[in-house]
């Protein structure tokens, strides 16, 4: 992957409010970028990223008390603006690593990593220490053949 021309982080705490602080970051960063047309894929994807993050390390509760908040892990979010793609990685502790469900959208869950896979070029993840980086990256353009 070439060096990015744009980079930018947010640590949040594995709660669910995570997921509108990571949808304000992206929304503001892409903004500032001039990436305003992937900006709607791009909080799909890291709604469905961060979710399955709190999901897998967090506290899911909606009103958790604080007592609960006292150990959360953390998920780290980053945003790559590259030559002709921004790409999304979401962190979190937890070292097992996701796999897409065979696509049943009727099911109630395990739908996220398929729409995930529907708006992105490519999605992945690789191990990081401690737990694992999911990754996925959006077209800035769209490919001449689509
Ligand atoms: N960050 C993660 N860490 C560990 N396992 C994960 C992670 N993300 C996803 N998974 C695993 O992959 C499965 C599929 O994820 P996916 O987002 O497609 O569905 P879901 O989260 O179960 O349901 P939905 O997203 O539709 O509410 C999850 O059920 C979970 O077992
Ligand atoms: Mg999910």
């Amino acid at each position: 992957m070439p060096p990015p021309l744009f980079s930018e982080r947010l640590e949040l705490a594995a709660v669910l409010t995570a997921v509108g602080c990571s949808r304000m970051f992206v929304e503001t960063t892409l903004t500032k970028w001039g990436a305003t047309p992937v900006i709607d894929d791009a909080l799909l994807v890291v709604s469905e990223l961060v979710t399955n993050s709190v999901k897998a390390t967090g506290v899911t509760t909606p009103d958790p008390n604080w007592a609960e908040l006292g150990k959360l892990n953390l998920i780290s979010v980053r945003l790559l603006g590259l030559e002709q793609s921004i790409m999304i990685e979401v962190w979190d502790v937890e070292s097992r690593t996701p796999v897409a469900q065979s696509a049943d959208f009727d099911a109630e869950s395990g739908r996220g990593l398929s729409l995930v896979e529907a708006v992105t070029s490519r999605w992945g993840s690789r191990p990081a220490w401690p737990g694992k980086v999911v990754w996925a990256e959006l077209p800035l353009q769209p490919h001449p053949e689509e």
